[in-house]
């Protein structure tokens, strides 16, 4: 068995020089994201290749996928699964394993940091103090304790966002399609519909899945129903916010802040290069600028998807999905999401 091991980072790196192939498995290790390989670099694994272990910058699609001739799973060292084509999976028998609740509180603990460094311009004020600039008037913030708080999505990561803020005393009011009924009798949330959310809450963080039916669940339309001076929080996903309605309420305010660890076309910007475009679509190019545009804000902090970036939750990563291709080797059964 040859596993491709895609996107691998240091971390990743010193974790598999510590956990060797076993028997009867071998490792191929890529430290570029496969759409960043050509057929010359690449071509080589097309009919060796049985599993795959990928981070989210490869994107899998059905055109990629096709090229390997005996591929019987994919296994994502993330939650997220977007960037893997499920149906061709389902239809070619590929099983795809994500790895679920490795790092719920290490994105919760993040997505606090990006509101409390907004909400007290923590980074706004150190960028001017390098300049040398002084001006307190312009680095008033506001307190989380007393605010409402809407959580959209309480799912493993959104539920502990939501007791964090709940202990900085803040009200939380919560949106789930599957509402989860421990945590409101722990006394942490109040369940809601997601309009009440968007009327009443001071600060909304969305923690839900990126789905076709929850693209671009933040609008035009969703933000003109939120209350003015709004802060909103996404480390889920960037498909889940319309970009160029978020910089336009952004820009007139309506948004008082955003803090971004996802974004739309967020490769543009890590891989900082055009090259890896899927295509020089008008869409691609569009995206290119605003998120450019949106980075030179001042009342937005945009990270490179790093929410789940603890040396802890790595850990944690690395050994499960390990465990998810043992498992499969051994064949032993899995649980797989196509
Ligand atoms: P989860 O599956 O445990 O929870 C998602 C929740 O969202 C579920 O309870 C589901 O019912 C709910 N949901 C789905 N659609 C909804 C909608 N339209 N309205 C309201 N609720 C809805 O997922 P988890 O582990 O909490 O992760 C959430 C997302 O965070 C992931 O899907 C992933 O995209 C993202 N993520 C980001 C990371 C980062 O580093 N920035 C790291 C890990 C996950």
């Amino acid at each position: 068995m040859q596993i491709l091991f895609c996107d691998v980072d240091d971390l990743t790196k010193q974790y598999l020089s510590e956990h060797p192939a076993p028997n009867g498995v071998s490792y191929v290790i890529c430290e570029k994201s496969l759409n960043d390989m050509d057929d010359d670099e690449l071509g080589k694994y097309y009919d060796t290749t049985d599993i795959i272990s990928t981070f989210v910058y490869s994107r899998l699609t059905s055109e990629l996928l096709s090229k390997f001739k005996n591929l019987k799973m994919v296994s994502t060292r993330s939650t997220g699964y977007n960037n893997v084509d499920l149906d061709y999976c389902r239809a070619h028998n590929i099983k795809v394993a994500n790895v679920v609740g490795y790092g719920e509180i290490t994105v919760a603990e993040f997505a606090v940091g990006l509101l409390l460094n907004l909400t007290r311009n923590i980074e706004f004020s150190h960028k001017k103090l390098n300049r040398g600039i002084v001006n307190v008037d312009q680095d008033i913030g506001i307190d989380l304790h007393g605010k409402t708080v809407g959580v959209i999505g309480t799912g493993s990561i959104g539920r502990h966002f939501a007791r964090l803020v709940h202990a900085f005393g803040c009200k939380v009011l919560a949106y789930d399609l599957y509402p989860n009924q421990a945590l409101a009798d722990e006394g942490t949330c109040e369940y809601t519909d997601v309009e009440t959310i968007y009327k009443n809450a001071d600060i909304i963080s969305i923690h839900c899945p990126a789905t076709k039916e929850n693209y671009h669940m933040i609008n035009k339309d969703t933000i003109a129903k939120m209350k003015d001076g709004v802060y909103i929080i996404n480390t889920a996903r960037g498909d889940l916010i319309d970009t160029v309605a978020l910089y336009n309420a952004l820009v007139s305010k309506k948004v008082k802040g955003a803090g971004l660890d996802v974004l739309e076309y967020e490769d543009i910007i890590l891989k900082n290069t055009v090259e890896s475009a899927p295509e020089q679509s008008k869409e691609y190019i569009l995206y290119s600028l605003i998120n450019q545009k949106l980075l030179q804000l001042n009342n937005v902090i945009v990270t490179p998807h790093i929410a789940f970036n603890s040396i802890d939750a790595n850990y944690r990563i690395l050994n499960t999905s390990m465990q998810n291709m043992m498992d499969f080797i051994d064949g032993k059964e899995i649980r797989s999401v196509a």
